[in-house]
């Protein structure tokens, strides 16, 4: 229906003669492993049915016209060419010329196509389920498509998946990979534990017992503005801490040693276990907060250098940055998401759910990126007899992920309704709440 109504859309608004083709990408929730992809420590998320379609033609000239379904996204164009100029942040464009310039890159197109292009979508945005980094995805399966570019046969999904998280800063955020790997990656029925440089994906079953239940907190969380400079506070602050550990590293093992990010602690050379990794960050950061001087102090430069190279705009807040907290949230979320593989692995339901709310509590209290709506949403979702309830995504608001034993999954999500959209958001319109079902990854219909 939604394919058929698309390429109606398509025909009536450009014409022509020749068929458009259609790609798909679905969304994603994380089920655990939250703001560690950019570390290079592992995520679980699995990618879900709503998705975001896309009809398209190539041109015979190098202009690239975006056109969508649903009226709110105006009309826009741009000329492909060697850099294409980012619109305004905010503008849903810049999401395809993200894609169209990454690729251009990556094969050193020399000439620029262009293509017609009509999205649709069944994927809420702005709500914590990578709907932009969708996007991404499908407008690059789109242009691979007219460059010729044969996906698995030409481009491996993983080789994508890495050229579209780096091709995606371009829109400002300083996100890690995990959205375009199991965008591109994820099976039907099935999570993805995701470990990171080198790209790798390993897939594992979703419990038999348990619904996995999204439920939207109806706080917006756009990737431009305020909700980009919350966001990049995540990279930011573990840029600054991995600097102080590699000093501390410095200390302990001579200069020679490297840490370009804080997994290379486990992953990288040094190949250190838990309790050893842990023990270092205690020595490299042994206060609460971290203040520009300290850092510079510590660091061998200037506080100016500590801004350009770590922290870009951040402000600093009056103690310092809590560094500490946010390392261990690293620490800890990384040790979570191996378990909560062994557990899916192992068919435990009910620790898998154990996980879900410890991560929550971690990304609450240590790494801040909740608000009081997701935490009344989780703690809802608790009292309505989820076996985990956590936020998902980049976190400041989106959606929260619940397991949910299958046989009470109508009365949880009728009590939600109740306490969460009528009590505390006074709503009284139907609940932004669904069951998730994995999909497998983005590809051609
Ligand atoms: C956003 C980013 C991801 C990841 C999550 C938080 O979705 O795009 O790379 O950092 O936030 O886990």
């Amino acid at each position: 229906m939604v394919v058929q109504e698309l390429e109606k859309r398509f025909w009536e608004s450009y014409g022509g003669a020749s068929e458009p083709e259609i790609c798909r990408s679905p969304g994603r929730v994380n089920l655990i492993g939250e703001h560690t992809d950019y570390n290079g420590l592992p995520v679980l998320p699995m990618a879900i049915m709503q998705e975001i379609l896309i009809a398209f033609r190539p041109r015979e000239d190098q202009r690239v016209d975006l056109r969508n379904v649903d009226p709110s996204f105006p009309e826009l164009r741009f000329e492909n060419g060697p850099d294409i100029p980012a619109s305004p942040a905010g503008e849903w464009d810049n999401y395809c010329k993200a894609a169209i310039q990454g690729l251009n890159k990556h094969f050193q197109v020399r000439t620029f196509r262009g293509m017609d292009v009509m999205v649709t979508s069944t994927l809420p945005i702005a709500a914590g389920l990578s709907s932009s980094s969708s996007l991404v995805v499908a407008c690059a399966l789109a242009y691979a498509r007219v460059l010729g570019v044969r996906l698995e046969d030409d481009i491996s999904r993983l080789e994508l998946a890495e050229i579209l998280a780096e091709a995606e800063h371009y829109v400002g955020t300083r996100g890690g990979g995990m959205d375009q790997a199991v965008i591109l990656n994820c099976l039907q029925n099935h999570a993805c534990k995701i470990n990171f440089f080198p790209l790798r994906v390993e897939v594992a079953p979703l419990p038999a017992d348990c619904a996995v239940v999204v439920c939207d907190s109806m706080v917006k969380v756009k990737k431009s503005g305020a909700a980009l400079a919350k966001y990049n506070a995540g990279p930011r602050s573990c840029a600054l801490a991995c600097a102080l550990v590699e000093q501390q590293l410095h200390r302990e093992f001579g200069d020679g040693i490297e840490l370009n990010r804080l997994g290379d602690l486990w992953f990288g050379p040094l190949c250190l276990t838990h309790a050893e990794a842990a023990e270092i960050c205690e020595h490299a950061i042994p206060e609460p907060h971290v203040t520009v001087a300290d850092a510079a102090a510590r660091l061998k430069c200037t506080p100016e250098q500590v801004r350009t190279r770590w922290l870009g705009d951040l402000p600093e807040p009056e103690r310092g940055f809590p560094l500490q907290a946010k390392l261990r949230h690293q620490l800890t979320e990384y040790r979570r998401v191996e378990t909560a593989r062994d557990a899916l692995l192992a068919g435990d339901s009910e620790l898998f759910g154990q996980l879900m709310n410890a991560s929550h509590e971690s990304c609450a209290k240590d790494f801040e990126i909740s608000s009081p709506e997701l935490d009344a949403l989780v703690s809802a979702a608790r009292d309505a007899g989820a076996l985990g309830a956590r936020l998902t995504g980049a976190g400041f608001g989106g959606a929260t992920v619940n397991l949910v034993p299958k046989d009470i999954c109508g009365d949880f999500i009728k009590q939600v309704e109740e306490t969460y959209y009528c009590g505390y958001r006074n709503f009284d319109g139907p609940a932004p709440i669904f069951v998730a079902h994995a999909s497998q990854g983005a590809g051609y219909l």
